[in-house]
């Protein structure tokens, strides 16, 4: 009998969008020198990556996230299974330059400086030379390496080497990004940027693939996980889905007299009989107390030699300089309301009426200069063009020959 065909589970979300990874029942199997099976690394899984989406591949020490990465790339042949990436097989050719890939371990040429290095790699993808400076120093800002441009990579510490390699993943601005453990190695400033770099990246409709022991990085970042034990999924859902503690509510206000908390807490014990309120302030993160910390220190000028917080985004990654200010605009944009929002929809309308009529016009005279102007001339063939200059020649000598004569007509 005929087997019904395997469908990844669909994550409701982003359903419609096209599918960039279908993983049924992918299986990888590492075997010893005899041929016989020494660890299942991932085990029948399936699961589904739809573009512009950020899934976090979490799992403790050997549950097989960077396995499950490497068959991706087309680095390990699955055991088992279906694998598609775009639409093809992971080994597809054309698919190299459509990914970025930030491996758990940060390989680099050490005799190459930071800039040679990068180069070395836009080069691969066939860049100008103009373009490869370009992107080049963008990306080496964008890490805070632009300081250490021409040091060596191999004098690199682990957190310089680990923001080489990201700038290296993305030097060919792949629609899809992989990065196992990106922010490993990295100083608290050095996981900010690389999560607004991966959130930038998601405004863009890039689609990422992360691993990271740092479930707070993942939290912030991706809209859905994908939760590996011993090579089997045991989670895959939406963030909100799987996070959201829905018993309980939190209301969060500016601090209440104890008045008010009292009236607050007899409410609560009218609708709530047998539960239970706590009231506590809330704190911030310790990332963003340390980030405070530094930035005050950075603005007191104190000197490191380490890598230095990260400039811009790369303009070329932000989509141009048109894009890299709609992104500031958006992060910065006060809240529109109805009024607002209807105001700026009828000037919109104004200006793209008056754009038109402008366009229009400057047909309409283009049409009437058309029509006007002399027919173009036919360009002359090469044995036409011999022939006259041939005549000019001539006449030209016959000229010399008149005004060389003198007048009794002798030379
Ligand atoms: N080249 C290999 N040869 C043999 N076994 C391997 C190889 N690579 C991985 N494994 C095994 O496969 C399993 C999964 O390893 P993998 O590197 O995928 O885990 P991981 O989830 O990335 O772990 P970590 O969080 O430590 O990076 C482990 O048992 C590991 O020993
Ligand atoms: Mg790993």
């Amino acid at each position: 009998m005929e087997q019904p065909v395997r469908e990844p589970e669909k994550t409701p979300a982003s359903a419609e969008r096209p599918v960039v990874v279908s993983a049924v029942g992918l299986t990888k199997v590492f075997r010893d020198f005899w041929n016989r099976p020494k660890a299942k690394a991932v085990n029948d899984v399936d699961f589904e990556v739809r573009e512009g989406e950020v899934v976090g591949l979490l799992g403790p020490n050997g549950s097989g996230k960077s396995t499950t990465v490497k068959m991706l790339l087309g680095l390990l042949y699955p055991t088992g299974g279906r694998l598609t990436v775009f639409g093809k097989s992971p080994r597809d050719v054309g698919n190299k330059k459509l990914i970025g890939y930030l491996p758990e371990e940060t390989y680099l040429y050490k005799y190459l400086t930071a800039f040679e290095m990068l180069d070395f790699f836009a080069s691969l993808f066939g860049l100008s030379k103009e373009e490869r400076t370009r992107r080049c120093d963008q990306l080496l800002d964008m890490v805070g390496l632009a300081h250490a441009r021409n040091r060596p990579v191999g004098e690199f510490s682990k957190g310089m080497a680990r923001r080489i390699g990201l700038a290296q993943a993305m030097i060919n601005d792949p629609a899809f990004l992989i990065l196992d453990e990106p922010t490993s190695g990295l100083d608290p400033l050095g996981c900010r940027e690389v999560k607004d770099l991966i959130k930038l990246l998601k405004k863009r409709g890039k689609t990422v693939i992360v691993t990271s022991h740092l479930l707070s990085d993942v939290e912030e970042v991706c809209d859905r996980i994908i939760v590996l034990y011993g090579g089997r999924i045991r989670a895959n859902g939406g963030m909100e889905d799987l996070l959201t503690i829905r018993t309980n509510d939190t209301i969060t206000v500016p601090k209440l007299p104890d008045d008010a908390l009292r009236r607050i807490r007899e409410i609560v014990r009218e609708s709530v009989p047998d539960g239970e309120m706590t009231v506590r302030h809330p704190h911030m993160s310790l990332e963003d107390f340390f980030v405070d910390i530094v930035n005050e220190a950075k603005k007191e000028s104190i000197e490191t030699s380490g890598s230095r917080s990260g400039g811009a985004i790369a303009e070329y990654l932000t989509g141009g300089p048109a894009d890299a200010k709609s992104v500031l605009e958006s992060l910065t944009h006060e809240e529109e309301t109805p009024a607002k929002s209807i105001a700026r929809r009828m000037e919109e309308d104004a200006e793209a009426a008056e754009q038109e009529a402008a366009k229009r016009k400057q047909e309409e005279l283009f049409a009437s200069l058309q029509a006007s102007a002399p027919a173009p001339e036919v360009e002359k063939s090469e044995a036409e063009r011999r022939e006259m200059e041939a005549k000019m020649s001539e006449a030209n000598r016959k000229l010399m020959d008149l005004l060389n004569r003198t007048p009794d007509g002798k030379d």
